[in-house]
């Protein structure tokens, strides 16, 4: 398929890269494309970044039939535009999809149409540290029908971003809520999908801990309210004694590009890295023994986050003092690293635009 493009006649000014927030400003095009069960995919555009007109009773607005990704192109040290892990996100994708009764996309398809947008606009991708340009691929259904059915028509849009650290703290310690009470998701459910509508649900509880100050909510699973989840947007890691642990893919976490590459990462040094199930109250109790040493949660858009303070009912414990582990420090600094070209790529994890 040939990518129509049609480019803006006015761009805009671009921001300062030293003073970037997460998600709020976006570039001077987005790439669309439209699904109906007689074309397939089709009618893919590369159009100037704008608002899109819709129907009231479009599904999406009613029954939350939508998906998305996150993923980050960065500017690299010698200025090339690097993507990292690309494949895993469109897997990611289209099992995504296949949960949501959504129709797959070609994963090889939507990468060209993704590299030749970030193409367009290579000169957004910003250089300062810690900054990239955050894509931010969805997909949501589009019928004009009230009915509650899978729908037939779809639309696909990638947006761009330049982004710098998703939480003001940068890379310093986050405090971090367990919720005793809500829950994220629940084996079966769509917890293992980037549904739109798993971050709806979270937003009562993130709200609260939010007036609590603190950054984040830390999930326990949903039937027991004993086992460790995830973050609201992040794959949580605690380092006991000389094991580092993350909660094992339950069904109701999201597998997180982040998180696999952490886990590959850890065994690549020798370190020994276990997935497993892990209570609140084995945390709690590591802590008070002196054997928890780091805790940190893994994302795109978080990248390597350190917990410096975790509070679960009326207790609430201090992590490493509140700072950065060494661990921590060593994976992100690895990390970006990697996806900055600054060490080499041994994986093969990045892929040049
Ligand atoms: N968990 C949730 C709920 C998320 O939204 C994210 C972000 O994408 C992650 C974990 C981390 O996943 P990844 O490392 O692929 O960005
Ligand atoms: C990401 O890390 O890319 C995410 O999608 C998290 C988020 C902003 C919801």
């Amino acid at each position: 398929m040939e990518i129509a493009v049609r480019l803006t006649t006015a761009p805009k000014a671009k921001p300062d890269g030293t003073k970037l927030g997460f998600g709020q400003v976006f570039t001077d095009h987005m790439f669309m494309m439209d699904y109906n069960p007689e074309q397939g995919w089709h009618n893919p555009c590369i159009v100037p970044y704008g608002p899109l007109e819709l129907d009231p009773a479009t599904a999406v607005f009613h029954y939350a039939q939508a998906v998305f990704e996150g993923m980050k192109a960065f500017r690299a040290v010698d200025g090339r535009v690097l993507l990292f892990r690309p494949w895993l996100n469109l897997e990611r994708l289209n099992r995504s999809n296949e949960r949501m009764c959504i129709p797959k996309v070609d994963p090889e398809f939507v990468l060209k149409a993704m590299k030749q947008l970030v193409d367009v606009e290579r000169d957004w991708v910003p250089s300062a540290p810690g900054t990239s340009l955050y894509i931010r691929p969805f997909i949501f259904a589009t019928d004009t029908i009230l009915g509650v059915h899978p729908a037939r028509t779809y639309k696909f849009l990638i947006i761009l971003s330049p982004v710098g650290s998703y939480y003001p703290q940068g890379i310093n310690p986050v405090s971090i809520y367990v919720e005793p009470e809500y829950v994220r998701a629940v084996r079966g459910g769509t917890g293992e999908a980037k549904a739109a509508g798993n971050y709806a649900s979270g937003l009562k509880a993130q709200r609260a801990a939010q007036a609590g100050g603190h950054a984040q909510v830390l999930w326990l699973d949903a039937l027991e309210r004993r086992y460790v989840e995830e973050v609201g947007a992040m794959n949580v890691f605690f380092h006991f004694g000389d094991e580092v642990a993350t909660p094992e893919l339950s069904g109701s976490i999201l597998p997180g590009i982040t998180r696999r590459s952490v886990l590959e990462l850890l065994q690549s040094w020798g370190v020994r890295v276990t997935e497993r199930k892990i209570t609140i109250n084995e945390v709690f109790h590591a802590h008070s023994e002196g054997t928890l040493k780091e805790a940190f949660g893994t994302g795109t858009a978080a990248v390597i986050s350190p917990i410096g303070q975790l509070a679960w009912g009326d207790r609430a414990i201090t992590i490493n003092a509140n700072e950065i582990g060494e661990l921590s420090r060593k994976l992100y600094d690895t990390l970006t690293g990697i996806q900055t070209g600054r060490l080499t790529d041994e994986f093969g994890w990045t892929e040049e635009v």
